[in-house]
């Protein structure tokens, strides 16, 4: 049998204090991002607005340009057309041209004919082969601040940009400029989000000096075993926090369990096989950590039925769980313990492989090789060669 990636443990009664600051930490979060809003992932959204504008105006090409780090360069964020991949590599002096002078301004301008136009900047036109003879470009402004711009090029009936067509240009730079607004606040809820997440599984980690690292080493380990499997980006935000906070349920067990480096007694064993239970609880309650919550409950179950808190068995165990439990069980054996000193890296892959089937399911396993050979090879600089279960 596989080392138990617990040896110790206590969960107790949940100290409320703790409890109820890590509750309100990670719900205020959420809510803030809730109210954002869950915004699609914003490139492939304004991929879709451009190429709809671009076909409505019945135009050669349409582009939306951003600022970045600063309100100096405009770089093409997303564009439609003939030259579309070139202008990815682009970046404008928003000084100059007329893109440049709409994003200073704020104020849309129509040109149909650039030849005539002192402003239009060819740099682009000579970069990329392309040839610009009409243009709309309305600006990305939200709460008075300007994002960026929207570009739409050549009417391909040769006929003028009108009024009409500028409305509807303003019309989809105004909603754009919202998306990508949330957009951009969306994520940085979420950063602000794993960050607070990061905090709590190092605050478990810290309990266990052996045991530093070891959360984030076992989201890495199982985020790496997910790529080789078909999840979806949700999927692997979930997988991402589950693995992170696998053992939150430990928080509350006293420290000197955590370290104990004898047996322990069958009540302090009761105690601690029940942090899983006591970690999806805690989930539970915070809506974005809900899916998460059945993953932490599910990390001690085995393939073959004999692990705990429910007995599940085989595919009754989510995937995600099973992954978490290779990732959690080799990061265990792969280092110090209070009640022993770490494998070495061959006896703990034998170990898995003799595990496989009863402890671990084999779809994970495999993946999990997988993914350590990759891992193990990109760190060598050279392939590095793992048995495959028999
Ligand atoms: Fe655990």
């Amino acid at each position: 049998m596989v080392l138990s990636p617990d040896k110790s443990s206590s969960p107790s009664v949940m100290p409320g204090q703790v409890e109820q600051e890590n509750k309100a930490k990670l719900s205020l979060v959420y809510e803030i991002s809730r109210r954002v809003g869950n915004a699609p992932r914003m490139t492939q959204m304004l991929e879709q607005v451009i190429k709809m504008t671009q076909k409505t105006l019945n135009a050669e090409a349409a582009s939306i340009l951003l600022f970045r780090d600063n309100d100096q360069e405009l770089y093409f964020e997303v564009a439609s057309g003939p030259v579309s991949k070139a202008l990815r590599q682009v970046k404008l002096n928003a000084q100059y041209g007329i893109a440049g002078q709409v994003a200073r301004t704020g104020k849309p301008l129509i040109v149909n004919d650039v030849s005539r136009s002192e402003r239009f900047h060819k740099m682009i036109d000579d970069t990329t082969g392309f040839s610009t003879k009409s243009l709309i470009c309305a600006p990305l402004v939200v709460h008075r601040r300007i994002l960026g711009v929207v570009e739409v090029l050549n009417k391909l009936d040769q006929s003028e940009f009108d009024e009409q067509d500028l409305e509807a240009v303003m019309s989809v730079s105004t909603t754009a400029a919202i998306a990508i607004e949330n957009t951009r606040l969306h994520q940085t809820v979420l950063d602000a989000y794993k960050n607070t997440i990061r905090t709590l599984a190092a605050a478990i980690d810290a309990k266990d000096p052996y045991t530093r690292g070891h959360s984030q080493r076992v989201m890495e380990y199982t985020l790496l075993a997910a790529t080789y499997l078909s999840f979806s980006q949700e999927e692997m935000e979930t997988l991402e926090y589950a693995s992170t906070l696998h053992d939150v349920g430990k928080i509350s067990i006293d420290s000197h369990i955590l370290v104990k480096p004898e047996p322990l007694s069958p009540e302090e064993w009761q105690v601690m096989r029940e942090h899983p239970t006591h970690g999806a609880n805690l989930l539970r309650e915070i809506p974005f950590l809900e899916k998460a919550s059945e993953l932490v409950l599910c990390h001690h179950e085995k393939y073959n039925g004999e692990g705990y808190p429910r007995g599940l068995k085989g595919e009754s165990i989510p995937i995600g769980a099973r992954l978490i439990v290779v990732a959690d069980s080799f990061d265990t054996m792969t280092t110090n313990r209070a009640y022993r000193p770490a494998m070495d890296f061959e006896s703990s892959i034998k170990e898995l492989h003799r595990c496989t089937g009863t402890q671990f399911c084999p779809v994970a396993i495999k993946a999990f090789l997988s993914g350590l050979r990759l891992h193990t090879s990109q760190q060598a600089g050279r392939e590095v060669q793992i048995e495959e279960t028999p």
